[in-house]
Parts: structure tokens; sequence; C-alpha cells
């Protein structure tokens, strides 16, 4: 039995993550903006979505796509003005939607004023916004490696002195250390909440808690660098950071935070998500850490199914013990979940619905990336330069020294790439996908006039009416208290294909279960059936009824008695007797 839950307002809402720059351009030129944001709301809504996450939209010279912020009170001319900003907010409100913003404070871009100051100051104030440390016969402070690729460390010009970043060198990292500058980030926090923002999706926020002795540490690459999360994991005291964070901004507003959290320390989940957690969740990144590559992107094996399902479940067993996790299938950060876990033969529309529907119907908080509702897949990716992603430059080029050829290296960048999340929005089979009139400022994907919004709105059995009605289940009178509250039980989990648990509370039990495989499978049942109320083989088009998003009626499944026969890319919910 889990412990009872302390009930907040975001444990039963869907979320959607935008990609501003991405996903609708208005004005033509190539970069999508708030006017294609706000013109697409009711198509959101349409798809129940209540909490939408904006990635950066803030002034930055987008060396990391706005994740390198030069004014925290600005909206990036190229998205548009504050008041489109201001009128997105009342749009969403309108509608009954939460607007979340991307909160980057680990560290800021180099053309801030604070870091302009500090250059101009090395000794003054502002230098002790970011943490500037005298070199080592003229060697860097320390030997750690950035996220990003080469040392942690750049010189502060005309100084003996270097300036420390974890991620680009043109984003130096801020010190928390100084009440100032924590206090400078605070108001600023409040000062978006003020407007009327639902919360945030808080950045990286794991790496603001520094060695300030900046210790060497093992070198772990032929570049005799060591990576610098192996900081982050040696140093206690983060926590003391996130209270003061939170005490002083998000608490005072009831937000709704997000964490993006790496390297958690063991038995720190509590301290995260717990009811006096730092946030309101984190991502649970499990099955995107599941197949890290030691070396990098060029040695990661292929998903393994088993693999992945034991990975989360255990994740759904551990997180449920203390509160709620944010579910992911990708991100912006990440390659399409599509062609990350289904195997070839299930890249299909019946494949991606049961990838989907397992997905969805996890505890925890929903995240859909966009696209991912009309089952957007990598893109074929020609040649290095096809690339904008700073990631995927290092990471080719660390693929190169390890010796492999080009076109290996590029396989590797191709599966692995976040330009894979970032192409455009594929709207429609026009020119572009209906991004824009313009020239789109990374390729769109080649397969969009097959895989396209336009399209699969006519069609009551596309991926996305699907993911209507799977929304429109888990949030409907009847299910959504198990769907939001019960337990996730793990089930079936010797078979060699099947993913398959149940959702359960006093007075309800509900079985997710799914065929991975590429034959049919079969399953003994362990509880009489109800009903069935999704499937993803429904042949009745009335089964996928897109125009009142119903689930209502008994979709088609195989029984015969206690066993429930599923074909290769097959998903079931079922309602058990209890
Ligand atoms: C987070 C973001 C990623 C960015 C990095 C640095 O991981 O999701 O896109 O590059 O932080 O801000
Ligand atoms: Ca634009």
């Amino acid at each position: 039995m889990l412990k009872p839950v302390n009930r907040k307002w975001w444990h039963d809402k869907i979320a959607y993550q935008i990609y501003p720059k991405s996903f609708l351009d208005a004005n033509g030129d190539g970069i999508g903006d708030l006017e294609g944001i706000i013109s697409k709301l009711d198509y959101l809504k349409s798809l129940g979505i209540d909490i939408i996450w904006l990635s950066p939209i803030y002034k930055s010279p987008f060396v990391d796509q706005g994740y390198d912020i030069s004014d925290y009170y600005a909206i990036a001319e190229e998205f548009g003005t504050m008041e489109e900003f201001d009128l997105l907010l009342a749009e969403a409100e309108k509608r009954d939607m939460h607007i979340i913003m991307d909160l980057v404070i680990n560290h800021c871009s180099d053309k801030h004023e604070w870091f302009q100051k500090a250059l101009m100051d090395p000794y003054g104030e502002y230098a002790d916004y970011f943490y500037f440390r005298k070199g080592r016969d003229g060697n860097p402070p320390s030997n750690l490696r950035s996220y990003f690729g080469g040392s942690c460390w750049e010189p502060v010009p005309g100084t003996d002195m270097y300036y420390f970043h974890m991620f680009a060198k043109e984003q130096p990292d801020l010190n928390w250390e100084n009440p100032k500058l924590r206090s400078e980030l605070y108001k600023m926090v409040n000062w978006w909440l003020e407007k009327g923002l639902a919360g945030f999706r808080v950045d990286a926020i794991i790496n603001i808690k520094k060695d300030l002795s900046f210790p060497d540490f093992e070198p772990d690459g032929p570049d005799g660098l060591a990576h610098c999360w192996k900081m982050v994991d040696s140093v206690d005291g983060v926590g003391d950071l996130l209270q003061d964070l939170k005490r002083n901004t998000f608490s005072k507003y009831d937000s709704f935070t997000v964490g993006e959290v790496f390297n958690m320390h063991e038995g720190e989940l509590e301290n995260f998500i717990g009811d006096e957690g730092h946030f309101s969740t984190i991502f649970d990144f499990s099955a995107q850490c599941m197949d890290e590559g030691i070396n990098g992107w060029y040695d990661i094996p292929p998903v393994d199914f088993r693999l992945w399902r034991q990975t989360v479940a255990n994740s759904q067993l551990e997180v449920q013990k203390h509160g709620f996790e944010a579910n992911i299938i990708e991100n912006h950060d990440e390659p399409r979940g599509v062609s990350r876990f289904l195997p070839e033969y299930a890249r299909t529309p019946d494949g991606t619905k049961m990838l989907g529907t397992v997905s969805v119907l996890l505890r925890g908080i929903p995240f859909i990336y966009q696209g991912q509702e009309i089952g957007m897949q990598n893109a074929v990716w020609n040649s290095i330069d096809e690339f904008d992603d700073i990631n995927t430059k290092d990471q080719y080029s660390i693929a190169l020294q390890a010796g492999l050829s080009d076109e290996a290296a590029l396989a590797a960048c191709a599966a692995m790439s976040r330009d894979n999340a970032r192409t455009p929005m594929q709207w429609s089979s026009d020119p572009n996908a209906g991004f824009t009139s313009g020239t789109p400022w990374l390729k769109v994907n080649s397969n969009y006039p097959a895989i396209n919004v336009s399209l699969q709105e006519t069609d009551p059995s596309s991926v996305l009416n699907y993911y209507r009605r799977l929304i429109t289940l888990r949030k409907s009178p009847e299910f959504r208290e198990v769907f939001t509250y019960g337990e996730f039980a793990p089930v079936y989990m010797d078979t060699d294909s099947i993913m398959a648990y149940y959702r359960v509370n006093d007075s309800q039990r509900m079985l997710i279960a799914a065929n991975f495989g590429s034959e049919a499978a079969e399953i003994k049942l362990e509880y009489p059936v109800k009903r069935v109320v999704l499937g993803n083989m429904s042949n009745d088009p009335a089964g996928g009824a897109c125009a009142e998003a119903s689930y209502a009626g008994t979709e088609s499944a195989d029984f015969s008695g206690e066993t429930l026969k599923l074909s290769s890319c097959e998903v079931a919910v079922i309602e058990c007797e209890i």
C-alpha cells in the first residue's frame, strides 16, 4: 500500500513541451514564435493538455538554443515581444491551461550584463557572481571537462584567471554561494510568477553546488580530463540551496516545478519530490540514462527491451514511495522515442500508439513533447553540416577521435542527436511541413508528407486521434482517480515481449498490457475482465470516435476465457475485477 498522498493541483494534469524555435513560424523568418504558439492553443486544448512548458524564450545569443540567457527579463526578438507573451498567458488562462517556463539559473550567457561587468572588473563585485579562479602555472585551476567537451575553465582575458563553465564556454556558471546573486535570481523568478506563470521547468539545477576547492579528479578520457559530473557527485549541500530557492520563490505561489535532475545522490529522492521536496516533481530519465555510452554516443548499445521494461518498472516502484515524477519518452535533448525505444518493425502507427499508451498511463505526470502526439521520428542526416546542435558537433569529433570512420560517426550522431527532436513540427503536407513560409532554421524531416497533423486530423485511426482518446481516458471522471493515484504494479515480467502493469486502488484495477514482440503473444489473465476501455487495433472506426474524443464502448481485444491474445504491437487497457 502507498502512503496517503497530500493532494496537489497538478497531480492529475497532462503537460506538453513546446520547443518554440521549431513549433510554428507565423512571420516567415524560419523561426517558430509566440504568435505561432498562440495560434495553436486550441489544438493543444483538443489534445487534452493542461500545462505547457516553453523551452527558453528569453533574450539569448542562442549558442545553446536559448539555454544561454543574456537578459532574464526580456523575450528574444526572434520569438516576439513581451506583449505577445502576456497575450499567450491570457489566452492560455481563458482555456484553463497553465504556462510554465524554463528556468536556466545554473549559468547565464557570456553576453549577460553581469558577466560583461565581471570581465571589465575581474576583481570587482560582479566577478563574484561567477567563479573566477587563478590558474596553476599557466594551466586551468582543475582538470574538469565540460558537458559539451573541452575544459570547464576558460581564460579571463588580460588576467591570470579562468572562469568556470560546465556547459559551453559562452555559458559561465553562476556563483550560488553569493547571497547577492541569489537574491537577484529570486527577484527575477518572482517577477515572472507575479505575471501569472504557473511555475517552471528548472534546468540543469543539480549543478549549482560546486566544490569550492575545485580539486582534480581521476582523468577518464584521452584528453586527460575528468567529467564534471564527478564533482557534482562528490559534493553535498545542493539541498540547502534548493530549499532556499523554493522558500523565497515557488512556495509563495503554489507553483508547479519540475526539476531536470541527473546524478542525484542515492537515497535523496524524498528530499527532491517528497511533501517538503525541493520541487513538485522531477523528470524520470531512467530509460534515457539506461543506454548512456561510457565514452560517448558512439558506443551506446541498442535498447534492450527487457532492460528497458525493468528500468521503467524499478523506477516507478521506487518513485511511488515518495511522490510523483514526470514521465517522458523524449524531449529536446533526446532522440525521438519511437526511433529509440521501438524495434524497427514497430515504428508504425500501431507501435507508436502502444509506446504512447504504456508511457502516458504510468504513475506520474505525463509530459508529451511536441510532435510525439503524431509519432514524429528521427530524421535522416546526410552530413555533419546538417546539424546545428553544439553537443552533436562535440560528439561527432569524439567519435572521430576514437577512430570511427566518418560514416560511423555520422550514424552515431544520427541515432542520438538532440536535433532529431528539434526538426520543425510537422503540421501539414505543405512545403516545409507547414511550419514556415520561409526557410526553416533546421531542416524539416523528409517524412513530413506521411506524418503530419493535418493528415491525422481527418483520420479517426491516426496516432493523433488515438492520443486524444488516451488522454481523455486518463482524465475521465471514471478513471482519473485510479490513473492519477493508483498504485503501479508490474506484471508478466518474465515474458519475452510483454510490457504490462496494473494501476490499482481500493475500487478499481486497470491492466495495461502491450506486446512489443514481432509475433503474437498470449497471457493468462489473473483477474476477470470487466471491459476493455482502450485498444490500438480497434477496427471499428467509431471506436476511434475522435470527434467526441471518446473512449467509450468496448474496444475489440482478443479474449478466450482467461487468456488475452495480443498481436505484434498491440496494446489493451482493461478494467479488471478488483
Ligand atoms: C539542460 C537543457 C539542455 C541545455 C543544458 C544547458 O540539459 O535541457 O538543452 O543544453 O541544460 O543549459
Ligand atoms: Ca518567426
